[in-house]
């Protein structure tokens, strides 16, 4: 099979010129092409095995300066039709100012399946039923301007629909999504949407990212109904309740970001049931409870991000376990601590050392300091040393002052080392 996805840039002379140095490897017996705007519309396909363009698609390719030297179908994906092969799929890349879209060019374009906008800003234009019903992939990423939820939802037979920093203007999700029977995958990133979330989902869905949008109210039950879901991201939006107790559910889930909304409540006990949990960011929320210790027996788990949020108790991880992290951030929890048993002084986790009963000793640290890239965690030294409050706040200053005293060390043993053996010479020369 050839690849789903080809990308396909307007002609500029450089493209151009590749495409000369490439082309005449190619198998297919073709005359060479005269110039870029030449395309040889009416020579019928000389062998069967030919691949010729539809020349009404031809034309539109051109129109949307997309160069058509040789055969498109050599480097786009298209059917195998006869006399005519037709596009299944066109990536739009950084289109030229004056490049527009109409229903007729659309209408010529209708037997792709799969259409990529690629910062090409322009209005975007009535679609052809034909092509709304054919296409199965849909992206535009700053791209199409005036999108709305009616125009989305008339693309019956997605299953893979993309739209990131292109405002759409719908009054909620449902509108868009609720004739599209076949989705799979859904991105609708940084759009300005606004109302609730959906209460029914397609139970074949994968991926959802509704990040950066204005979306409110709490997360339904539902959504954990979707068996298949592996990506979630609500983060930076106004959601506020809590997390449902049947989060567990959703046991495909790797990757879950919730972060940067108004959600309360714990992290619910049932999130032990994810196998498979890579991702996990709940940060910038106003979580509370104590911070349960299965998360430290997920296998999988490689980023996590509870930061900013109202979890108290002690933290119930040690330092192999956050090591074993490429991401852990837990800073701006100002009811949590750490035992410094169990962790390192040295880790740096922007959050406070705990007493003998397990309460916050000391406040945070400098609490916007970028808290604990793995690179600091890991470097942490070994300096456990036995319990005491003050003896805990000494050492926090010692740490503090680590690099100093180091040198300072430094200097005192090579001054004794210059006393010792002037010592030595005196002596030497006495004998
Ligand atoms: C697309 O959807 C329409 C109407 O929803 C349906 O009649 C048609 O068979 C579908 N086409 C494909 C290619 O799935
Ligand atoms: C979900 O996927 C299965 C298997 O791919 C398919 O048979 C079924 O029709 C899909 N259901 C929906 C509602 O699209
Ligand atoms: C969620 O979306 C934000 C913003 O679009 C992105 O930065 C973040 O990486 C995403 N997280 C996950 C788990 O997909
Ligand atoms: C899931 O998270 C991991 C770890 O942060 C990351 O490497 C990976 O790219 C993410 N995958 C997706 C599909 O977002
Ligand atoms: C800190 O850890 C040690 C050793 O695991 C344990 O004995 C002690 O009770 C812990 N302290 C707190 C406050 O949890």
């Amino acid at each position: 099979m050839k690849p789903k996805y080809l990308t396909m840039r307007a002609s500029t002379s450089a493209t151009f010129l590749l495409l000369l140095l490439v082309y005449p490897t190619a198998t297919v017996p073709t005359p060479p092409p005269s110039t870029t705007d030449t395309v040889s519309t009416q020579s019928p396909s000389s062998s069967s095995t030919s691949s010729t363009l539809d020349p009404q698609q031809l034309r539109a390719l051109q129109f949307l300066h997309i160069s058509t030297t040789h055969s498109p179908c050599t480097r786009l994906s298209c059917d195998t039709a006869t006399p005519f092969r037709h596009l299944l799929s066109l990536d739009l890349t950084s289109c030229p100012s004056d490049v527009h879209l109409s229903t007729t060019l659309l209408s010529a374009l209708s037997t792709l399946t799969s259409l990529t906008f690629l910062n090409c800003h322009i209005p975007v234009v009535h679609f052809p039923t034909s092509l709304s019903n054919n296409l199965h992939s849909f992206t535009s990423v700053n791209s199409l301007q005036r999108l709305t939820g009616v125009f989305l939802s008339r693309f019956h037979n997605l299953t893979h629909l993309y739209i990131s920093g292109d405002p759409i203007k719908a009054s909620g999700i449902r509108i868009i999504t609720s004739n599209m029977k076949s989705l799979n995958s859904i991105t609708l990133s940084n759009t300005r949407l606004t109302g609730y979330l959906p209460k029914d989902w397609n139970p074949n869905l994968t991926h959802v990212d509704f990040s950066k949008n204005k979306l409110k109210g709490t997360i339904p039950t539902s959504l954990t109904l979707l068996k298949n879901l592996k990506v979630l991201n609500f983060s930076s939006n106004n959601l506020n309740g809590v997390i449902p107790n049947s989060f567990g559910d959703l046991i495909s889930l790797q990757n879950v970001s919730l972060s940067s909304n108004s959600l309360s409540g714990p992290i619910p006990g049932s999130v032990s049931a994810i196998p498979g949990l890579v991702h996990l960011d709940l940060s910038s929320n106003q979580l509370n409870g104590v911070i349960p210790e299965f998360i430290s027996e997920m296998k999988e788990l490689k980023y996590l991000n509870l930061e900013n949020n109202h979890f108290h108790g002690v933290l119930p991880f040690d330092a192999s376990f956050i090591k074993r992290l490429d991401v852990f951030k837990i800073g701006g929890n100002d009811d949590l601590c750490y035992n410094h048993s169990t962790i390192s002084t040295d880790m740096n986790l922007g959050i406070a050392l705990c007493d003998k009963h397990g309460m916050p000793i000391l406040p945070p640290p400098a609490t916007n300091e970028p808290s604990s890239s793995v690179a600091d965690l890991v470097r942490g030294g070994g300096d456990e040393g036995d319990g005491g409050d003050d003896d805990t706040e000494k050492k926090n200053q010692v740490n503090v002052n680590r690099g100093p005293s180091k040198v300072l060390l430094g200097v005192a043993i090579g001054l004794s080392a210059m006393v010792f053996l002037i010592i030595f010479l005196i002596l030497l020369f006495k004998c």
